[in-house]
């Protein structure tokens, strides 16, 4: 028995959680005809997936992804993938983004809400988290020949080829041009980092395994991967919790006045809201449940969205509730081997910057944001309006 549930793609763009619900209340696995895949968005199994990873691979050939972007970890298993890994984690490991970034990304909080504070409205997606997000990315990945705007249009590139399941030429051919442009920016400090070690992820990578060195393309491949997940994720998630504080105020006042229930609010904004929605497994072997029988080669998708709002481990998920006795059980940042390599960089940025967005003499949200997507689901715009301010930062 596998369950039958209609899915409508387009609709789930717009609100894909009566559709997770269906899923979750019919069956352990959901065949989708359109995707060919096996959905599976229940909490426990997407716990068991992320678990078995010589059952559910990672390595999925002829991804969109490495085709968009080359190979890096995220597609890779075993002793390929923990090469990758190890090379990228010291820069953005707890206690390194501690030492190394706070002071560079309160400056740019700075300059980012500058601008803002000589207007009495903004749109807190375009105005603020995509630019800061852009310019903290080139900073910690170690990218100096980048603007934070070349950060957003790469990123945009790779993800419009991961997602390019009609195999649009013209999208390729875009995704190769800022491809291309992501190697000349790495190769630039290549010798630069190896002679001077420095902070940056860049640097990590070049200066790993001194008797094997990382080549180049494998070095720019898994910064690629960092730009395409960690400019989008890291956006949505920096405009989104803002407005959940705004259209919360009790919540609001509290994680003011104690950082225990501002880091829970940010778990409990990417548990709401996650900006990373599902992600692709494939079967290297048969498997077999009471509910179906899955072959070797079969792809599967995990719904760590649905995951998120399955309301036997989750009570009434749609709220924003950062009481949870289980909160930090939430699968936003997933879960296993996989496990976001970004997450203290992201919460360093919060942290960071929604106090300060915060601070905005009066701020409110003007209209509720328009949240799109399933796959990778963020809000469109954070429209707010506040007070201006006289003072311009500098002036005595
Ligand atoms: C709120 C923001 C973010 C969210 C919700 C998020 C979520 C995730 C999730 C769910 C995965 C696992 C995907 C899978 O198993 O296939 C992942 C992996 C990853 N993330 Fe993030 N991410 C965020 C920000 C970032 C940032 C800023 C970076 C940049 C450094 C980053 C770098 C990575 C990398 C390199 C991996 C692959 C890890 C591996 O394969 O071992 N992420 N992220």
């Amino acid at each position: 028995m596998t369950a039958a549930v209609s899915l409508d793609l387009d609709a789930m763009m717009a609100n894909p959680f009566p559709y997770f619900a269906a899923m979750r209340a019919a069956d352990q696995w959901t065949w989708s005809e359109q995707m060919q895949m096996w959905l599976v968005t229940r909490f426990d199994d997407v716990v068991f997936v992320d678990a078995n990873p010589q059952i559910f691979s990672a390595e999925v050939p002829g991804a969109l992804l490495t085709r968009s972007i080359g190979l890096t970890m995220i597609r890779s298993e075993g002793a390929a993938h923990r090469r990758f890994r190890n090379a990228a984690d010291t820069p953005l490991k707890r206690r390194s983004v501690q030492r190394s970034w706070p002071d560079v990304i309160t400056g740019l909080v700075a300059q980012h809400l500058a601008p803002l504070r000589e207007h009495s409205a903004a749109d807190l997606v375009q105005d603020f988290a995509g630019p800061f997000t852009g310019a903290c990315l080139r900073a910690v990945l170690g990218l100096p020949d980048a603007s934070a705007a070349d950060i957003e249009r790469w990123s945009n590139s790779y993800i419009g080829g991961l997602i390019n399941n009609s195999d649009d030429p013209d999208v390729w051919a875009e995704t190769a041009t800022a491809s291309a442009e992501a190697r000349d920016c790495v190769a630039a400090v290549l010798d630069r980092v190896r002679a001077e070690p420095d902070a940056t992820v860049v640097s990590a990578m070049a200066n790993a395994y001194p008797d094997a060195p990382l080549s180049l393309e494998e070095i720019t491949a898994n910064i690629r991967l960092m730009i395409a997940g960690g400019f989008n994720d890291a956006r949505d998630a920096v405009a989104t919790l803002p407005w959940l504080l705004m259209t919360h105020p009790e919540i609001r006042a509290r994680v003011a006045r104690e950082p225990a229930d501002f880091e829970r609010s940010i778990d409990e904004s990417v548990r709401w809201l996650s900006p990373v929605g599902s992600y692709p497994r494939i079967l290297t072997e048969d498997y077999s449940s009471p509910a179906a029988t899955l072959r070797a080669g079969d792809k599967v998708l995990v719904v760590a969205a649905s995951a998120n709002w399955d309301e036997t481990t989750f009570a009434h998920p749609e709220t924003f509730d950062i009481d949870r006795p289980n909160l930090d059980e939430h699968l936003g940042f997933s879960v296993g081997t996989h496990y976001c390599l970004g997450s203290h960089l992201v919460r360093a940025m919060v942290r960071a910057a929604v106090p300060a967005l915060l601070e905005l003499p009066g701020i409110h949200p003007t209209a509720d944001p328009q949240f799109v997507g399933w796959q990778f689901r963020g809000p469109l715009s954070v429209p707010v309006a506040f007070e201006p301010s006289d003072e311009q930062e500098g002036t005595p």
